[in-house]
């Protein structure tokens, strides 16, 4: 597939999902920023690599090893350009964002923080970025300060700045919120954070199946994302960090390849990046990651943020005609999603009804409990975009939704 400019008809050929029925309607998925579909080559890479390219990597002296091995590494090489990492070896495989983070905490973080450090995060976190530093400072003593956004999603540098001290070792900030949309100035953040000699974790999850991203422009220490939403499968995920911090931090899984020699009771590691990943990854699912990675720059990174711009902005008008509905996060500058709510009905009953039409959104806290408490909310209803989302999704959305209403308004 070669798409010279945004072709919607062309992509939404490429999801075979989309013949999907449910309750005998066209299936509109709007759920993308919980996982994203999946396009035919990276199913065809699944399927081909297990058929007839599967075997154990870094192990095997036999052909098909070699070539599982030289599959797995072209993907951690073409993961460095797509981020504008300097070399492939910053490239760490994980199983996702979750076990990137929860690397970084207990790798770098339990060998360098002492009682009274501070993590600065936002109170808009994902739990994946607030849980490993909640283990982390009960081992530490180290603290964490939740910066807040404004009611509105908007985030102010003022707020981190205010928050930083001497004590501060670590920021860790989302790039997109899954919640609110709201798109963090990182390269701002980055700087801040090495202003005062701390380093800057970014969560990319929600910002890299959405916009171009440079590591280096950005300047941030780590910057760490899933596949299973960029296009790609489960289970397998990137920790980026910068090789001179790589370098100096210990293990944090034991086992198989990430050793360099071992004796009973004494071992010593390998390099990074083996040095982070212990045992049998995903092999397959990390070649079709590729594939994944593949699809999406033959598209173009800056045409899908175009094309997923109007789409939002589109949705943002479809939406607000629909009555009682007030939508959760308006900064100006936002991404990938639409968290909202409606006076009639309670989140979890609106995508129970609308499902009877065909249409998946997500409802609930989001893995965000620490936000909806800040937002004096228990959960909200969210609809999310990706490249084979229509204007159209939205129109059927908005039907939809005035349904519920009639269903549960006096
Ligand atoms: N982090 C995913 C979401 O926001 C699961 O839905």
């Amino acid at each position: 597939m070669k798409i010279d400019k945004f072709d919607g008809k062309k992509i939404r050929s490429q999801f075979p999902f989309l013949s999907r029925k449910i309750n005998n309607k066209p299936l509109i998925y709007l759920d993308s920023a919980a996982s994203s579909q999946k396009p035919k080559q990276v199913l065809d890479h699944l399927l081909n690599t297990y058929s007839y390219g599967y075997a154990n990597i870094h192990r095997g002296l036999h052909t098909l090893s070699e070539e599982a091995t030289d599959a797995y590494e072209d993907v951690r090489a073409k993961i460095a350009r797509f981020i504008n990492a300097r070399s492939p070896d910053e490239v760490i495989f994980t199983s996702g964002a979750t076990m990137s983070i929860n690397l970084i905490a207990n790798s770098y973080g339990l060998s360098r923080l002492q009682p009274n450090d501070e993590i600065l995060i936002t109170v808009a976190e994902h739990h994946a970025n607030i849980i490993p530093w909640q283990l982390l400072c009960e081992k530490t003593g180290a603290k964490i300060v939740a910066v807040p956004v404004g009611e509105d999603g908007c985030f102010y540098l003022k707020d981190l700045k205010e928050r930083v001290t001497k004590n501060t070792k670590i920021i860790s900030f989302p790039h997109v919120s899954n919640v609110l949309g709201t798109v963090f100035p990182i390269k701002e953040i980055s700087d801040i954070a090495h202003e005062n000699d701390a380093i800057c974790i970014i969560d990319g999850c929600q910002g890299v199946i959405h916009m171009p991203v440079d590591i280096q422009e950005i300047g941030c220490d780590f910057y760490v994302f899933s596949a299973h939403k960029l296009y790609g499968p489960s289970g397998i995920g990137v920790c980026w960090g910068k090789a001179e911090i790589l370098a100096d931090m210990p293990p944090f899984m034991g086992g198989g390849d990430m050793i360099d020699d071992v004796e009973i009771h004494t071992a010593t590691y390998a390099q990074v990046p083996s040095r982070f990943e212990a045992g049998t990854p995903p092999i397959a699912e990390c070649i079709a990651f590729g594939a994944a990675i593949d699809f999406v720059q033959e598209i173009g990174m800056e045409a899908i943020a175009s094309h997923e711009k109007s789409l939002l902005s589109y949705g943002h008008q479809r939406l607000a005609s629909v009555k009682g509905l007030s939508f959760v996060g308006t900064a100006p500058e936002k991404s990938g999603v639409i968290s909202f709510t409606l006076d009639a009905a309670h989140p979890h009953d609106i995508s129970t009804l609308i499902d009877q039409d065909g249409i998946a959104i997500r409802a609930g806290h989001h893995c965000a409990q620490p936000l909806m408490k800040f937002l004096n909310l228990t959960s909200t209803a969210r609809a999310s975009v990706a490249v084979y989302t229509e204007p159209e999704d939205f129109d059927a959305l908005a039907i939809s939704l005035e349904k519920v209403n009639r269903i549960f308004g006096d």
